[in-house]
């Protein structure tokens, strides 16, 4: 029986808030490898707030996605079908294979296709053990440059990224306060991560609960939203504090660029520092600190959240989630899982 491929597509740019009608649900006959060539089904897509920056039609660290072609994504599939020497079927990868069920991985390197290690569960690839805990530990350390004693604050601390920032920050010995939103996140971070103080930007004022936490002000400041977060801990910044510039997605579906931070003046004031970083700029060092987040994982120093949706219908539904902060840990959608 020939296998359908059912996948999203591009259809339009979005304007402001991306919406399930930026994408067109497509299906095509499932293609066949030919030579050098591998065939997977993919098992798991994972859902990054960047992906938001792919559909635009600017120029980044990645090309846009074009009018008509499938949604960029990364995740695990199976191998279903081989033509390649270096690929067994029954083998699980990991790669960017879109929003789709089936994938063909061709040319140079196949597109970046890499094996998953198989004494970890395969998800932790798009997760701890993937761009975003590797997001966290370069941002953190080579950036925040944490020293212990030190008063670390942490927004958008219960995401997939937020999470691990936190909980490197509070293994290398310091004071550590999370921001995020809603009493679910917050107890999580303070009762499973271990956090010494959270903020709930949702329902208080950032800017005085900052003030009353650290009053002598902030070390490091792990940014992942922008806008008045990153505006209110910029005025508490402790003399020679380090601003990690991770993301800001309070932004990223606004139809113009917000405002500059009215606090920037304060980075002169206190000598701070702020920088931002691409995390695939540290390739060449992901194997070191792989290895140092496996040990945490396996020694249970991290705690951890998946939050796996199913079904490749929902996937535009899944993506959305990021936006409004429904997803609880680490955004994944689930299509087939190995072997079934
Ligand atoms: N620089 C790099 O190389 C790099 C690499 C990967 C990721 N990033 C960045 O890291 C950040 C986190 O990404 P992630 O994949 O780990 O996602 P995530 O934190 O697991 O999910 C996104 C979270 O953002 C929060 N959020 C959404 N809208 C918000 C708003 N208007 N104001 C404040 N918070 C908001 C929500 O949490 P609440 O429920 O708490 O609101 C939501 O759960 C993003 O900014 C992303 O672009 C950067």
């Amino acid at each position: 029986m020939s296998r359908v491929n059912r996948r999203w597509l591009l259809a339009q740019r979005p304007v402001g808030m991306v919406e399930a009608g930026d994408f067109r649900f497509d299906e095509e006959p499932c293609p066949e490898p030919a030579e050098g060539e591998v065939l997977v089904r993919v098992c798991w897509l994972a859902f990054d707030p960047a992906m938001r920056g792919w559909m635009e039609d600017r120029e980044s660290y990645m090309p846009p996605v074009g009018i008509g072609e499938v949604m960029r994504g990364g995740g695990v599939a199976e191998v279903v079908a081989s033509r390649h020497p270096d690929y067994a079927e029954g083998e699980l990868v990991q790669g960017l294979f879109g929003w789709q069920e089936y994938a063909l991985m061709r040319g140079p390197g196949l597109q970046g296709l890499s094996r998953v290690p198989r004494d970890m569960p395969p998800t932790l690839v798009l997760s701890v053990l993937g761009i975003t805990g590797l997001t966290a530990w370069f941002g953190l350390y080579d950036i925040g440059q944490p020293e212990a004693g030190e008063t670390v604050v942490v927004s958008g601390a219960a995401g997939a990224t937020g999470s691990v920032a936190a909980q490197l920050a509070r293994l290398s010995g310091c004071r550590v306060i999370g921001i995020a939103g809603g009493p679910r996140k917050c107890a999580w971070l303070r009762d499973e991560a271990g956090l010494d103080d959270v903020v709930d930007y949702k329902a208080e004022n950032v800017g005085a609960r900052l003030r009353a936490l650290c009053p002598q002000g902030i070390d490091v400041y792990f940014d992942n939203v922008g806008g008045e977060i990153l505006d209110a801990a910029l005025a508490r910044l402790a003399l020679r504090a380090r601003v990690v510039m991770c993301g800001g997605i309070s932004g990223y579906n606004e139809k113009e660029p917000p405002a500059g931070p009215r606090n920037l003046m304060n980075i002169v004031i206190q000598r701070a520092r702020m920088q931002g970083f691409i995390v695939l700029d540290y390739a060449p060092r992901f194997p070191e600190a792989l290895g140092e987040l496996a040990g945490h994982v396996r020694e249970g120093r991290i705690a951890y959240l998946e939050d796996i949706q199913q079904g490749i219908e929902n996937a535009p539904r899944t993506f959305l989630r990021l936006f409004d902060g429904s997803n609880f840990g680490k955004q994944l959608l689930e299509l087939a899982p190995p072997g079934s």
